[in-house]
């Protein structure tokens, strides 16, 4: 399965911060916002990454990322010239995808629960048109949202819909088969001129395709792209992270404890990063690590 983070638009909700600086690099407490759906995917299984931003900011992300390698992944860019909606990122991604299945996941995204990875891991195999993971909000109106019947199949998605049918939101975490590209395709753009990604899912919900995975009230999801919202988000992760002394979408952990690299370049990556609570903690775990294998 091939991997697409979208990390473009031009952060207008976010201005003056965004200026500059693109949303996707601001900190969410202790790391850049990309982290956090980065380590989505690799919590998923998939290794090779496209990331996509505006040809201004596309250098940022391959600063902080470079190729990957030292994650143990592959990660390549691909600039989003204007901002022509989410459902633009499948028609750049159409060679990265090749005849592969894809998991695409939004750059403002933050994810949280024990037991994500296998949750995602029990969804990527043999993707068999999409799935969709829900999460109950207090303010579905700003979303795409999902209506399910009681036996909790997909019946509709609306975007951002004035009298919502339910309080279930549709993240912006999307697993599709390989039709996705032709299906995004044949999409026309909305009223606002945009390729939608609702609209790729309704395709599929039409072809009897679309699951919807309702992550219970064990997961919390987040999206960081207004001021209250990207606080909102520092506020959790850093009250998880004090409190339990652990790290969220801390990429180099997940990429020891997922196998990717070793507990000696764990231990390198946290060094080079001396100075920072960071990288004292990854130099903290990898010899944890070591000692319980
Ligand atoms: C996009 C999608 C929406 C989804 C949301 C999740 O909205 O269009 O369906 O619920 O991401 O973050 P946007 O944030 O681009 O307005």
């Amino acid at each position: 399965m091939k991997g697409i983070v979208l990390a473009g638009g031009s952060g207008t909700r976010l201005y003056p911060l965004t200026h500059g600086v693109s949303k996707q690099i601001l900190p969410v407490y202790d790391k850049p916002m990309i982290y956090y759906p980065l380590s989505v995917l690799m919590l998923a299984g998939v290794r090779d990454i496209l990331v996509i931003s505006t040809p201004a900011h596309l250098p940022q992300f391959e600063t902080l990322l470079g190729d990957g390698s030292r994650l143990g992944l592959e990660i390549s860019y691909a600039p989003q010239a204007a901002p022509r909606g989410v459902a633009d990122a499948l028609l750049i991604s159409a060679d990265h995808i090749g005849q592969d299945q894809v998991a695409l996941v939004l750059g403002d995204n933050v994810f949280h629960g024990a037991g994500f990875a296998q949750v995602l891991r029990g969804h990527v195999r043999g993707v068999d048109g999409c799935v969709l993971f829900g999460s109950a909000v207090s303010d579905p109106e700003h979303y795409g949202v999902g209506e399910v019947d009681s036996s909790g199949r997909l019946l509709s998605i609306e975007e951002k819909p004035v009298a919502p049918r339910s309080n279930m939101a549709i993240t912006g975490l999307y697993l599709y088969d390989n039709d996705v590209i032709d299906v995004a395709r044949g999409l026309k753009p909305s009223a606002r001129g945009e390729l939608e990604i609702t609209d790729v899912n309704q395709v599929y919900v039409d072809r009897g395709k679309a699951r919807l995975v309702p992550l219970g009230r064990e997961f919390l999801w987040l999206d960081a792209g207004t001021p209250d919202s990207l606080l909102r988000a520092g506020r959790y992760v850093r009250a998880v992270e004090r409190r339990q002394g652990v790290r969220i979408g801390c990429l180099e952990e997940i990429a020891f404890r997922t196998g990717l690299i070793g507990a000696d370049d764990c231990y390198a990556l946290g060094a080079e990063l001396a100075g920072s609570s960071y990288g004292a903690y990854l130099m903290e775990i990898s010899a944890l690590g070591e000692r319980s294998q």
